[in-house]
């Protein structure tokens, strides 16, 4: 008796978790379970041989089976049928459904923008590669080996003479290496230190360098170029300052700020009360790396800037932690257009 309590239960499963996809597949089942040699069929007509006690309790649990059956079949019916009916009342002449387009990465968005506003000044781009040597990363950017600005940077090393830039600097000594002056570049890259992540630092990043080479240049012509820069990015009204500060590769050298245009320089808590933002750095490049290249440092003088990509970017669009960069979250990755 208990055998066919077990049989029953199973075949309630079965119902429970059974889901036809085609009308074939749904009219088998129908037969399996309704049809004239199905089942149902089958335990009803045991009935008989079930002694008298036990019979009303085997007819309800048979009953019971058979009503779900019938309410299961019904509603897989249901189911079945609205997908057909779909298929039958397909359009075919409908326009197809469009492509969702992604977007450009913030980072990419800035970074062309970037380039835009200096190639209209007569900036071209040049690039250089991601692994570099000590001698273009530091040595001849007037960084020798026991300088002490090499711990201004921490440096990925990799073996033999070679490292990942930490900076797009040596950009400039590959350029100058082989190409007479006048010379008019920035070096849009990816950059590599090892730092701790956190929402103000990446071990990985985005800097754009710029150098003009050419006789009698001077740092007014430095400073205007930042201006008109700074306005074609931030609005017509932005301001910049620089403040004395100390690169290897630049004398002078300065700390290049942006007005912060959050607070129109009243002060806020993105510029942190002061009025000013700094993006980058800045400077006269050194004789000593004009000699380095094989120019001739009496006859030609140039500036030079580097500036964070991520940096103008979070500064541009309001966002407070770098890592958010580097995490593709779509809901963060979409709300940027170009
Ligand atoms: N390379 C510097 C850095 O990564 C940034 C920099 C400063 C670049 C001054 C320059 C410059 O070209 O003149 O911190």
């Amino acid at each position: 008796m208990s055998e066919v309590y077990t049989e029953i239960e199973h075949l309630m499963n079965e119902l429970r978790t059974l889901e036809p996809k085609t009308p074939a597949e749904l009219e088998a089942l129908r037969i399996k379970f309704l049809g004239s040699k199905g089942v149902l069929k089958d335990l009803f007509a045991q009935m008989k041989e079930i002694d008298a006690s036990a019979r009303k309790e085997f007819g309800a649990r048979v009953n019971e089976l058979k009503q779900f059956a019938e309410e299961r079949i019904q509603l897989w019916r249901e189911s079945v049928q609205e997908e057909v009916k779909i298929d039958a009342q397909m359009d075919l002449t409908a326009p197809g459904v469009g492509l969702q387009f992604g977007n450009r990465h913030p980072v990419q968005i800035v970074k062309q923008e970037i380039i835009s506003i200096f190639e209209r000044i007569g900036f071209q781009v040049a690039e250089g590669p991601e692994i570099e040597d000590d001698w273009h990363n530091f040595t001849a950017l007037n960084t020798p080996e026991d300088h002490p600005a090499r711990d201004m940077q921490d440096t990925f090393y990799l073996p033999g003479d070679r490292l990942l830039r930490t900076h797009t600097s040596p950009v400039q000594i590959r350029v100058m290496e082989n190409h007479e002056p006048p010379i008019r570049i920035i070096t849009p890259g990816r950059v590599y230190r090892n730092e701790t992540i956190s929402a103000r630092a990446h071990c990985t990043f985005h800097q754009v360098e710029g150098l003009y080479i050419a006789e009698n240049v001077s740092f007014a012509q430095l400073k205007q170029t930042l201006l008109y820069f700074a306005r074609q990015m931030f609005g017509k009204d932005a301001k910049i300052r620089l403040r004395p500060s100390y690169f290897p590769f630049t004398e002078p050298s300065a700390e290049l700020d942006v007005y912060c245009f959050i607070c129109k320089g009243k002060g806020c808590s993105v510029c942190k009360g002061t009025g000013w933002l700094e993006i980058g750095g800045c400077g006269m490049v050194d004789p000593a790396v004009l000699s380095n290249v094989k120019l001739d440092a009496n006859r030609y003088s140039g500036f030079a800037f580097g500036m964070g990509i991520e940096r103008i970017t979070m500064l541009k669009f309001g966002i407070n932690d770098i890592r958010l960069f580097y995490e593709n979250d779509i809901r963060f990755l979409s709300q940027f257009k170009s």
